[in-house]
Parts: structure tokens; sequence; C-alpha cells
């Protein structure tokens, strides 16, 4: 089938200028890596780009911390980001930042396009300020007690332990993360993108059939429920672009971070010339452009991103397509388990190709989470790409070498060679799709058949046989001419294989169309191993090297859950896991059987009774949030609970608390005191 020539545009979320690449990021890249690779072998002209994300608070502070200066930590980071996708064989076309004069321009363009069109509005609010820092808190640098539980230690939007959300302000003694201080209200203009206005808008672009249905699905939802304006200001000082007609006031990184993809284009376009920008982003453009992401953020690039382009007189995406988190071994990446795996650790131990095919295997065009498990990843890859594909060539290429390293001038098995040839319409379509497993299940289907004419034929023994020369150079030519075509298809998930394979058959770049041809009476080299299997001493050692580079977890990010997405908690439907301690961390928490001597209603409190804990050798006072589910407090006299006994004492509005009894269940009449085993007794501690 010919193939009418496209011109794509192809993007992956911009990773933050802060931290390293880890596997969590890398799926998105590889997948989309793959997917442009799979369209440049098709002949199409298609564009990767990508770049840093590199303004806010987040990394602002972080460079402060470390003594140096933005723009310091920025370049840094990116030559790190560079080299990991580099190792990878993430083949971008332009690699830039987001704190370059093209994105300022175009963030000011489209800034005052939006704004000369009406989209853009100004309030004035209060915010919390921290007075040391003179600065604006983002209320994941504030910390207090829950409003709503009274848990200390809570940052200023939602509670990790009682689930409640709420406004930085209502936290009970607040205090900023950055300086210690208490936060102040400070009233301040902040400026608005008016997305209400979009709504029509939207409502179409979002049902145009071109999003994955769980995307449209949840767009509709968010849609149904009305849009809010959008703040995209922020105040100094901020590491950022100054808004051109409010000195003093920033961009918030979201509002640059997508247009960076504007920028690095715009970039690509004016470094090697010969691409058009208008082609792919004017109003009209007829190219295609393609956004990759992870599903943390659909509501940038579904939402706000499809509205700012239009109100600047820009096209919109042609489609959007996300991805889920990545788990290992079943569970969120966990540094004490040793599954937060950095890109750089990984490369340190293992064949970046293998990591490429196994994401391969199990992708799909849906946003479902992804589970690296790591001992099915060594065995796939081992099976599959050493057991199947290079053993093809392993297994003929000495006897091709043998009579001169010239392949017959004809096939044997013309049956199987048309069914392998005649596949790759087929496996096109897989790819197109991003189905990548189905794709790699036909290629190791068609391998297996591949194999099995080679074993059955025998060229090893045949060779035994004086006169067979013919034949089993006829077998071989067919053994590596499978292998040829089989690399073909695979050469999008395996460039750095399929390479070797290119020199060893002594052939030019393989394209897909190469499929129609067959290689015969060609001289080909003398065979070298292509590929490694897995030692699953390797995995275990880079897991033992992730767990060694143990660091304090990071301050919560800028933005709740990271790019391309390692797995944040909670996963969709699932109750919030806390954040992550160590086992010193748990160890300090001093765990006790208590007995509730008296339990009784505190005069003014909606949600606490009063307990009286008896811990054999001494009582304490405990004021607990239970009484929606025991409004008889007379219940839970003499029952047996367990307590945070080393817990400070907290001054309450009635009273000290000099502990927490424990209990599970979300609320309501729906909480349980956790009750040890009967035979306990009070004072007795928990392990
Ligand atoms: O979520 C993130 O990690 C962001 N840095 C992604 C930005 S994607 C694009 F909009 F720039
Ligand atoms: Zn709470």
């Amino acid at each position: 089938m010919t193939v009418q020539p496209r011109r794509i545009l192809v993007t992956s979320a911009l990773p933050y200028a802060n931290g390293p690449i880890h596997l969590g990021h890398l799926l998105e890249y590889i997948q989309t890596d793959i997917w442009v690779r799979f369209q440049k072998m098709r002949g199409h002209t298609c564009h990767y780009v990508c770049a840093d994300d590199t303004h806010g608070t987040a990394i602002m502070l972080k460079a402060g911390q470390l003594g140096i200066t933005p723009e310091q930590l920025i370049a840094q980071v990116k030559q790190e980001h560079e080299a990991d996708f580099a190792d990878f064989l993430v083949a971008f076309d332009n690699y830039y930042s987001t704190h370059s004069d093209e994105n300022r321009e175009f963030a000011n363009y489209i800034y005052l396009q939006n704004r000369d069109k009406g989209h853009i509005v100004s309030k004035t609010i209060t915010q919390l300020f921290d007075p040391e820092k003179q600065m604006f808190l983002a209320d994941r640098f504030v910390k207090g007690d829950c409003p709503k539980c009274g848990a200390a230690d809570q940052y200023g939007d939602n509670c990790e332990s009682c689930g409640a959300t709420y406004a930085a302000h209502e936290l009970k003694n607040p205090r900023s993360t950055i300086s210690g201080a208490t936060p102040v209200m400070k009233e301040v203009e902040q400026l608005y993108f008016d997305l209400p206005q979009f709504q029509q808008m939207l409502e179409t672009w979002t049902r145009s059939g071109t999003l994955q249905d769980e995307i449209a699905n949840k767009l509709a939802e968010w849609l149904k429920a009305g849009l809010q304006p959008w703040d995209i200001s922020r105040e100094a000082p901020y590491f950022g672009f100054e808004i051109p007609d409010k000195p003093g006031k920033y961009f918030y990184v979201w509002l640059d971070a997508p247009i960076g993809y504007l920028a690095s284009f715009r970039n690509l376009c004016e470094r090697v010339g010969g691409i058009r920008f208008d082609d792919y982003w004017a109003k009209d453009a007829t190219a295609e452009v393609y956004h990759f992401i992870g599903k943390d953020i659909i509501n940038f690039h579904g939402l706000f991103w499809p509205a700012l382009l239009t109100g600047a007189g820009f096209r919109t995406p042609t489609a959007i397509y996300a991805h889920g988190f990545v788990t290992v071994n079943g569970q969120k990446m966990s540094k004490s388990r040793g599954t937060f795996i950095k890109a750089r650790t990984y490369l340190d131990h293992l064949d970046p190709q293998a990591l490429r095919y196994y994401f391969a295997a199990k992708l799909n065009d849906r946003v479902e989470d992804f589970d690296i498990n790591l001992e099915d990843f060594a065995q796939r890859v081992n099976a599959d790409l050493v057991g199947k594909l290079v053993n093809l060539a392993s297994r003929t290429a000495g006897f091709v070498s043998k009579q001169g390293g010239k392949l017959a001038a004809h096939v044997g098995n013309k049956a199987l060679m048309d069914e392998v040839q005649g596949a790759a319409d087929g496996i096109a379509a897989l790819y197109e799709a991003r189905e990548f497993g189905k794709a790699v299940r036909e290629v190791m289907a068609l391998a297996d058949k591949a194999n099995q004419y080679i074993a059955d034929a025998a060229p090893w023994a045949l060779a035994r046989q004086p006169g067979n020369e013919a034949k089993v150079l006829e077998v071989c030519t067919d053994g590596l001419n499978l292998f040829r075509l089989l690399m073909i298809y695979l050469k999008p998930v395996l460039p750095a294989l399929a390479q070797d394979a290119e020199e060893f058959l002594a052939i030019p770049a393989l394209q897909w169309s190469d499929a129609r041809r067959l290689l015969l009476g060609h001289d080909i080299n003398a065979f070298k191993p292509l590929m490694q299997r897995i030692d699953p001493v390797q995995v275990q050692k880079m897991v033992e090297a992730s767990r060694e580079g143990l660091e304090a977890a990071p301050a919560k990010a800028e933005k709740a859950k990271s790019v391309g997405g390692m797995a944040p908690s909670p996963q969709e439907g699932g109750e919030a896991i806390g954040a992550e301690i160590g086992i010193d961390d748990f160890l300090k928490v001093d765990l006790r059987v208590a007995r509730i001597a008296a339990a009784e209603h505190v005069q003014g409190a909606d949600k606490l009774l009063k307990l009286t804990l008896d811990l054999g050798h001494e009582t304490r006072t405990v004021f607990a949030g239970i009484k929606s589910a025991y409004g008889d407090p007379e219940q839970l006299v003499g029952r047996l609970t367990v307590m945070v006994a080393n817990l400070a004492p907290r001054k309450m509005k009635f009273g000290m608390s000099e502990g927490m009894v424990l209990a599970a269940g979300p609320g309501g009449s729906d909480i349980f005191l956790l009750s040890p085993d009967e035979g306990a007794k009070p004072g007795m501690k928990v392990k």
C-alpha cells in the first residue's frame, strides 16, 4: 500500500528542571519516541520537540538551597536530562528550554492577544504572605493543623490524614514551610485567563472525536461542572517571565510551560531551516500536531491549552494522547524498596533497549497504569529478543559466512516469506494506533513461526553431510531474511539493534517500505553478538543502587504530580496512602494498648469526644474526632484500643490532648477504633 506523506509535529510533556528523569517519566518519552520513529520510517515528515520546564517557585527555592542561581540549576539539569534521553535513544529533533527568548516572545504574544480580546480579567484577592521572606505563599508552602480533623503538619490544600480539602488560610496554626514564620493575610491583584468564555469552543473541540474516550469523558465531566477562571499571575520573587503590562508580576509556570512547545518548535525551524512554523501552528494549518502526556495533566492540555491557543489565534492540537502512571512490581515507585529508579541508575546496569521493548510489549492506546514487573521484564526480554529475534540471525549467519558470506539468489520458503512480508500493513496500523503491545505480539508470533521453520530445516544437521551446501545456504538466507523483516517491524522500538543489524547485513538504514523486498545474492558481514541476555543479578543490583541512593523525600512539588507519571497516591478509586516514612521514623512511634476508662461529650465540639485512657501505669486525656461514629460515648467505656503514646501533647480549644487513638474508616458513622486482641493489657507496646 502506498502511504500518503504527512507533516506531523509531536511533543512529550516538558519535564521539570528540578530533578532527574526516572522510569516513571521514561514511559512517556519512549512511547512518543517509538511513535515518532515509526512515522519517520513510513516516510512522513515528523518533528519531535520537547524542552525543560524551568520556571516556578520550586526551582527558585531549590537553586537557593543549592546556593546557585536558577539559571545555573536549569543549565545543569538540562544537560543531565539530555544525556539521559540520548542514552535511552529518545531522539528529539529539538530539546529546548522554557527559559528562552522564543518562549518569552510567545508567552507575551499569547497573553497580549488574549488580553486584547477580553479574555484576561483581574481580581483582588487576599492570600497568605510570608512576612519574613516577603513573598506570597502558594498552598504547598503553607503547613498547619487540619481545620477539619486537627491532624498536625498538613499542607495548605488538603489533609493527608482525613482527606478534607480547604483553603490555606483555614489551616490552624499555619506556618510558612520556607521560613517557618507565621503567614499573614495580604491583598494582591491576581490575573485570570477567563476560561468560561471558551465553554462552547471546548465542548465542540473535546467532542471532535480525536481524544481517547477516557479523556473525552473526563473533560465532559469538567465542562458540565462549569469552568472557572484560571489564575495565571504570580508575585515577585518568582523565577519566570515578568508580565509585560504588569511589572512585578510573573506568568505562572503553567502558562508558559505548554507555550514551550511552540518555542522549541520555532527554535527548530530557525536552527535547521526549511520548516515553516505557520504550516504547523497557524489557525488554518494543515499539518498534524500531537501532544503525548500523562493523565495527571489532562486539564492543562485538554482545557487551558486549546483555549489559550484559540484566544491568541493559533490552531488547536490534532489530538492529545494520555497514558497512565508507572508502578513497579505492582506498587507505587518507592525509594525505600529501591523501585524509584532513576534513568541513570538503570543505564548503569541494564540495556536501554530492554526497557524500550518491555514498554512497547505492554503499551496500548488507553490511559491505563503501567506495571513494570521486574521479574517479568527480564524473562520477557530474554525470551523474545534474545531467544527469538536475535536467535534467528545467530543460528544461521555462521553457515552463510562459511560459504563466503553471500546470500542465496532465491528464497527457500516462499510461503513463509509472503506471510511475514504481508504482515507489514497490519503491524503499521497497530503502531499508528499506539497499540504497540499488539504490534509486538504479532511480530513475536511471526518470530515463533520463523524459528520453527529453521528448527525443522536444521541447517546445522544438513551441514554435516557434504553436498547439502546449496540447501544450507537457502535455509540460512531464509533465516536472515526473516530476521531482517522482523527487525524492520521492531526498528521503532529497538533502533540501536536495528542499526547493528544493518551493519551486519551491509544494508542502508531500513525503512518500512523495505519489507516489500528481500535481500538476495547479497554480501553480508561477519556476525557479531547483537544482544546480551538480562542477568537478573543486574536487575537486583539496580534495585540495590536505587535503595542506596536514598534521599530525603522531596518537598511537595510545584504541582501535585510528576510528568509522565510515576504513580502518585492516591491511585484512582483508592484511598490515599500518606507520605512514605522510613523504618527509623516508624520505630519512633510508640504504639500502646489503652483501656478507655471514661468517654464523654465535649461541650461545644461537634466532632470530639474526650477519652480518658488507662495505660496501666498512667492515664491520659485524648480528644478524638470520633463522635460521628460513637454518639453514645458510654459504649466505649471498658474497650481496649491502640494509641500513639509518644505524641507531643497538643493544646486544643477544649484542653490538652495527650496522644492519639488509632481508628480506620472513611468517616461519618464509619469510624472504627482499632482494638487489640483480647488478652492485650493496657500499656503493652504494639509491635
Ligand atoms: O507535569 C509536569 O511535570 C510539567 N512540567 C509538564 C509540563 S507539560 C507542558 F505543558 F509544558
Ligand atoms: Zn484532616
